[in-house]
């Protein structure tokens, strides 16, 4: 990539920005994979002066431990321009103020602002032209969440369609710029061993977890409007079920992949409005006494309303109604203020028609698993079945593991770095299309609408550091499918219903 550009950041002194895009392409500077030269123009509604804005970033940078001199380098590269996006309607100034300052016409804007603002901005940004890539290129990266339901997200889509070409939309799934993640198609598709056993007559169900230990924590505004099953499960989630379960690409181009991907939320099988209390489980957590620490429920968290009925924790299960999946469950579950913070995919063997051990005490037949872990200690596990040594055929189960760790010298680059890299040398693959948005809102939308419609459906309380609501057995009913649970439940032993 050789062309210069500059970098727009729309709420670059939100949490987000800071947090993750400025460093993400500082890392990018560091390795020298920008082209030169480079700017970064930070637009927020504060008052800040250019050098305050550098001084913020250069402490949030050194906190990181990166070397001073290349910061030093790299904070120079940013503006900061002030501008309230709530009131302004004319972005002539703003556009008055590229064309003095820089000399490339390509701008990448990332919009790392309020949802309700990404149409407004998107329309003021076309009525003053600066939508138009006659010039130079005109990229928008947009954040989740994309659209409330699948109603906003089919009218935001069309909004944006108005004032962006699909090519110039780069909608953001930062699980997609997991290296991890994107690991599951290497390991599937570059091995001969696992590829042949991923089907209906080799395994049995699939697990999806991703726990997080942290509780809401500032984001009561968002989050409580949000629930966990649009935070994590309609995107993040659902985008691993894909990678974990979608048919070959003919090759790693755009096209292919996304074809695929959106071949798997095709064939999801619709939750009826009537098997939600059956197949979804709701729960949130209330307060617990944690390694002798009190830790508060949601409800007294900050900003929470005393009666929210937001889910923290979700769990489902779902079928992939295709040749190759036909009947086999795949569970989803995610959920804050959890026993520990794990996202990983496990996939349970099916066990042998007949076991020649089973004369022995111990169990001989356990389903063997193929554990994807995502974080933290990224790795892939294996476990199957050993002798014990000594007398007879006792058989224990053993573990074959692999962790990135392992492979010295490896920068694994953070999510958002990859992203944005893919985005300026355009290419997409790895951000999410508008007709797979509107999918998987399709899917999660009948959840959603009955637990709206139905004040009767459980939403389960569950200690906060627990392993998430008891009542996840409802799932398991049909079938004997034990969960993996990646650490020991540390909770007090308290389950209610709100
Ligand atoms: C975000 C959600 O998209 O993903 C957060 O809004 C969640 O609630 C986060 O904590 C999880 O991302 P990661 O990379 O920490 O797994």
């Amino acid at each position: 990539m050789d062309e210069s550009f500059v970098f727009l950041i729309f709420g670059a002194t939100g949490d987000l920005s800071q947090r993750k895009l400025i460093p993400a392409i500082y890392n990018l500077y560091r390795k020298n994979m920008l082209p030169m030269p480079f700017n970064l123009l930070a637009i927020g509604r504060r008052d800040i002066e250019d050098k305050d804005f550098r001084n913020q970033v250069k402490t949030s940078l050194l906190s990181k431990d990166y070397d001073e001199k290349t910061i030093d380098e790299f904070i120079l590269r940013i503006d900061y321009f002030k501008m309230d996006l709530v009131h302004c309607i004319n972005y002539d100034d703003l556009k008055q103020f590229l064309k003095v300052k820089y000399d490339t016409s390509n701008y990448l804007y990332y919009f790392a602002i309020s949802p309700e603002l990404y149409c407004s901005t998107a329309k003021r940004l076309n009525a003053s032209d600066l939508n138009d890539e006659e010039d130079g290129f005109k990229r928008v990266i947009i954040e989740k969440p994309f659209g409330h339901d699948l109603e906003s997200a089919i009218e935001l889509n069309k909004n944006l369609h108005k004032y962006f070409n699909e090519k110039q939309l780069f909608r953001i799934d930062h699980y997609l710029g997991k290296e991890t993640v994107q690991n599951i198609l290497v390991a599937r598709f570059a091995n001969g061993i696992f590829e042949p056993l991923w089907n209906r007559n080799y395994i049995e169900y699939v697990e999806i977890t991703s726990a997080e230990s942290l509780s809401v924590g500032t984001r009561a505004g968002y989050y409580d409007k949000a629930g966990a099953l649009r935070d994590m499960v309609q995107n993040h989630l659902l985008q691993v079920l894909a990678l974990i379960s979608m048919e070959p690409p003919i090759n790693t181009s755009s096209k292919a992949l996304r074809d695929e991907m959106v071949k798997v939320f095709q064939s999801l099988r619709p939750i009826k409005k009537e098997d939600v209390p059956k197949l979804v489980v709701r729960g949130q957590y209330v307060n617990s006494i944690y390694e002798g620490k009190e830790v508060l429920g949601y409800r007294e968290e900050k900003n929470i309303p005393k009666d929210s009925k937001t889910e923290t924790y979700v769990a489902l299960k779902c079928y992939i109604d295709n040749w190759r999946w036909s009947n086999v469950p795949f569970y989803i579950k995610t959920g804050k203020a959890l026993a520990t913070s794990v996202t990983e995919v496990v996939i349970h063997y099916k066990v042998n028609p007949h076991s020649i051990f089973r004369n022995n005490e111990e169990i001989s037949s356990e389903h063997n698993q193929l554990v994807i872990r995502i974080q933290p200690d990224a790795g892939f596990l294996m476990t199957f079945q050993m002798k014990v040594p000594g007398a007879g055929f006792k058989v224990q189960p053993v573990k074959m593991d692999f962790h990135y760790s392992s492979l010295q010298e490896t920068d694994i680059p953070e999510a958002y770095e990859r992203l944005i890299y893919d985005c300026l040398i355009d290419d997409p693959t790895l951000y999410q299309r508008s007709d797979a948005i509107e999918l998987t809102w399709n899917f999660v939308q009948p959840i959603l609408d009955a637990w709206k419609e139905d004040e009767s459906i459980a939403l389960y309380g569950y200690p906060a550091r627990s392993w998430g609501p008891r009542y996840i057995e409802n799932l398991l009913a049909e079938e004997n499918h034990p969960w993996r649970f990646p650490c020991k439940d540390l909770s007090d032993g308290r389950y209610c219903e709100l």
